[in-house]
């Protein structure tokens, strides 16, 4: 039998074997890329395991081949809590695309380099960066414009890009630290917003979850305005269908999956990729023994449920206090806990099957707690949905409440 490997790949990140659906979304971005003047940027957002980073990955060969310049990175939060971090982080980011160019002192000191800071190199690498930075007087706004504009000149003269993007993954790590007086995130969007309307292309591409977006517009109002939102969901069904058995259909491929697997797995997964290509390897690798051992396969579900229960779901269950595994217990008992739901909701809910029932106040207080540990997010209308997929089917299983 030909050597044909288990192709699924679940995990943060990791490139699935065929990417099923998402035509709607890179006609979106493609569209971004198409804007004479940057008028929106873009973010993509949505729940943890919903193909996030692996859209973003595909956006960078379509912008380079579009005639864009990319840099960015994955935002860790220690690089971001403060203004001289973020300007640190653009100026290394940059510098790769920078470094490769050589200017002349005369072009550097035009470009408001001051001539007391000594050049020690004449490319525009991370060092002469970070001096244009230091070295411009005035708030760290005025830096950062004067590290970007240099880079931006400096580099639409030597290859004529149509822009640079710059595409940040996690972006919901940004913080405004108002008790330090740190605004990083304020700093980014004020200075991408001067530029683009001064006419400089320079687009920014953010993801991260579904707190990114409202952090974004609490930082500066005019986020409304600047970014199109992008709400990644699960995959349809037909899509599912594709994610499913176009990584197999090969004639070397020895495993066959019927219509009706290929059904069980679309239903288990509820459309998330993460779970599709969870359950997928799964199925993947028992289909093989079966296949050993000359059997007839099929979809081993409540193995799989285990699996995942134990694998994905119990870490998160194990942080939960007993109380807080109550009130998340309660909440999986609301027909729109897949949606979004009120502290009202819950508290009405809590009445009507607890003897000792949840307050409002600590309802509030509990969700907070929630949100911190991933389990929840909090949505711009103050309303509440699960941060994590299928959670509620989980729960359920636990039956702790019913
Ligand atoms: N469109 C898709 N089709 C098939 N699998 C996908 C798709 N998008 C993501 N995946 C898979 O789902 C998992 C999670 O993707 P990832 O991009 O890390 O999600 P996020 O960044 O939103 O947390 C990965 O295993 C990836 O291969
Ligand atoms: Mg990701």
């Amino acid at each position: 039998m030909p050597d044909f490997k288990n192709p699924f790949r679940p995990g943060a990140g990791h490139t699935p074997p065929y990417l099923a659906g998402r035509q709607y979304e890179c006609k979106e971005f493609l569209r971004l890329l198409s804007q004479e003047r940057i008028l929106e940027n873009l973010v993509l957002t949505g729940l943890r395991g919903v193909g996030k980073t692996v859209l973003l990955e595909t956006f960078k060969p379509q912008a380079i081949n579009d005639g864009w310049l990319w840099v960015g990175t994955d935002l860790s939060e220690s690089a971001t809590v403060s203004e001289d971090k973020i300007a640190v982080r653009l100026c290394t980011d940059l510098s790769i695309l920078t470094s490769g160019i050589v200017v002349s002192t005369s072009v550097v000191q035009k470009m408001g380099f001051s001539s007391d800071v000594e050049l020690t190199e004449h490319t525009l690498g991370y060092q002469t960066l970070l001096d244009i930075y230091n070295s411009t007087p005035g708030l760290a706004l005025d830096k950062l414009k004067k590290v970007l504009e240099t880079a931006w000149r400096v580099l639409s003269s030597a290859n004529h890009p149509k822009g640079i993007i710059f595409a940040y993954d996690e972006a919901q790590n940004l913080s405004d630290q108002a008790q330090k007086e740190e605004y990083p995130l304020a700093l980014l969007l004020d200075a991408f917003q001067s530029l683009q309307r001064q006419g400089m292309p320079l687009m920014l591409v953010l993801t991260g979850l579904p707190t990114l977006f409202p952090k974004l517009v609490e930082s500066r109002t005019f986020s409304e305005r600047m970014f199109r939102v992008v709400f990644l969901k699960s995959l349809k069904p037909n899509e599912s269908g594709e994610a499913i058995h176009k990584p197999i259909e090969y004639d070397s491929c020895p495993v066959k999956l019927s219509e009706d697997s290929v059904q069980t797995i679309i239903e288990m997964s509820a459309g998330y990729p993460y779970f599709i290509q969870f359950i997928c390897r799964e199925v993947y690798d028992a289909f093989m023994q079966k296949i050993d051992r000359g059997e007839r396969a099929s979809v081993p579900t409540k193995e799989i449920e285990q699996k995942l229960d134990t694998d994905f779901f119990a870490g998160r269950w194990a942080q939960a206090t007993d109380r807080q595994r109550e009130l998340l217990s309660i909440i999986a008992l609301l027909e729109n806990c897949n949606n979004e739901f009120s502290v009202q909701e819950v508290v009405e809910r809590s009445k009507a099957v607890l003897e000792k029932s949840f307050s409002s106040s600590h309802v509030h207080q509990m969700l907070g707690t929630l949100s911190t540990q991933g389990l929840v997010f909090k949505n711009r209308h103050g309303k509440y949905s699960f941060a994590v997929p299928l959670m509620e089917k989980f729960i359920a299983r636990q039956g702790l409440v019913t």
